[in-house]
């Protein structure tokens, strides 16, 4: 009787561990933009285009949006082009509610448009199977959650066959090298929200850049930290950012001027729908 009742609770036990990297990663979602796990349920990705690998165009033709509840549409036919090869799009606006995660959570697949259309690839996003989309974009969140692991898990989970060598680049590229150096176990360090070594906001956010950057994504959606960071941490973000971004294209909302004086394009986003002005800056 005790035996068969420890059996079932282990492995329900070992079934929610399982699970771990999958809450893992919708977590990250939330912190990053919004309250978007429920999306994944309601969406409706059966019989739709399956994406096999995608280049990195976006399209916004005259998209208006606003939540399912509300009369107040968050854009107005907003039209944005971006090309593949690397083009770097920043959103900004000081006034919060002004709509640059809402943009981000429509490229990301999580809402679509009410009216006009977005294209990936020349795709309809409505048309396409988002799940398989999403293989191809890597999300940096606002608050980055490491689960309870070491670093080298925090890096690589989820991933199958990842080599030494795979890791090392990321660790190097997301500017983590030092850090990593001074900590006592190396790679293998724990961390974690709970026990561990408590790691800095910037630390953290390096860690998801080297998440993102061991993936190899085409595409990558960067929600910057509002906090305050020194500028020793900024450059090294900034540098870690540059490395992960570059030759891929990438949007970021962006709160700094370091951030913003990278970016090819720039969106203003102001309240009630209106974009206010798009700036090209590079090309
Ligand atoms: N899930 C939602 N349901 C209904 N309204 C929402 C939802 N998410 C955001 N909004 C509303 O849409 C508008 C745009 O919000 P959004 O989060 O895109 O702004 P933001 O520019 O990212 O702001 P911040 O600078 O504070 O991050 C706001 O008025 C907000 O209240
Ligand atoms: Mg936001």
């Amino acid at each position: 009787m005790y035996q068969s009742y420890f059996t079932t609770i282990v492995t329900q036990v070992s079934a929610l561990i399982m699970l771990l990297p999958t809450i893992a990663r919708g977590m990250e979602s939330i912190s990053s933009i919004g309250e978007v796990l429920n999306e994944y349920d309601v969406e409706d990705n059966d019989g739709k285009i399956v994406i096999e690998d995608i280049e990195g165009c976006f399209d916004f033709d005259n998209v208006s949006f606003r939540y399912e509840g509300s009369d107040k549409h968050v854009l107005s036919y907003f039209d944005l082009k971006v090309e593949a090869g690397g083009e770097t799009v920043a959103f900004v606006g000081g006034e919060s509610g002004a709509g640059k995660s809402t943009a981000m959570n429509l490229l990301i697949g999580f809402h679509l448009p009410t009216n006009g259309r977005l294209k990936v690839d020349g795709h309809d996003i409505a048309a396409i199977n988002r799940r398989t989309y999403r293989k191809h974009i890597a999300v940096v969140p606002q608050n980055t959650i490491l689960f309870s692991g070491s670093i080298r898990e925090n890096i690589s989970y989820g991933l199958k066959d990842v080599s030494e060598v795979d890791v090392e680049a990321a660790v190097k590229a997301a500017n983590l090298t030092d850090l990593i150096k001074d900590l006592p176990e190396g790679l293998d360090t724990k961390i974690g929200e709970r026990g561990g070594n408590k790691l800095s906001g910037g630390q953290r956010q390096r860690i998801a850049i080297a998440r993102a950057i061991i993936r190899e994504p085409k595409v990558i959606f960067f929600d910057e930290a509002t906090s305050a960071l020194d500028s020793v941490s900024e450059n090294l973000i900034l540098e870690a950012m540059d490395n992960l971004s570059k030759g891929r294209t990438t949007f970021i909302v962006a709160h700094r001027l370091s951030t913003i004086r990278k970016a090819d394009k720039i969106c203003v986003m102001e309240g009630g729908g209106n974009v206010l002005n798009m700036v090209p800056m590079k090309s």
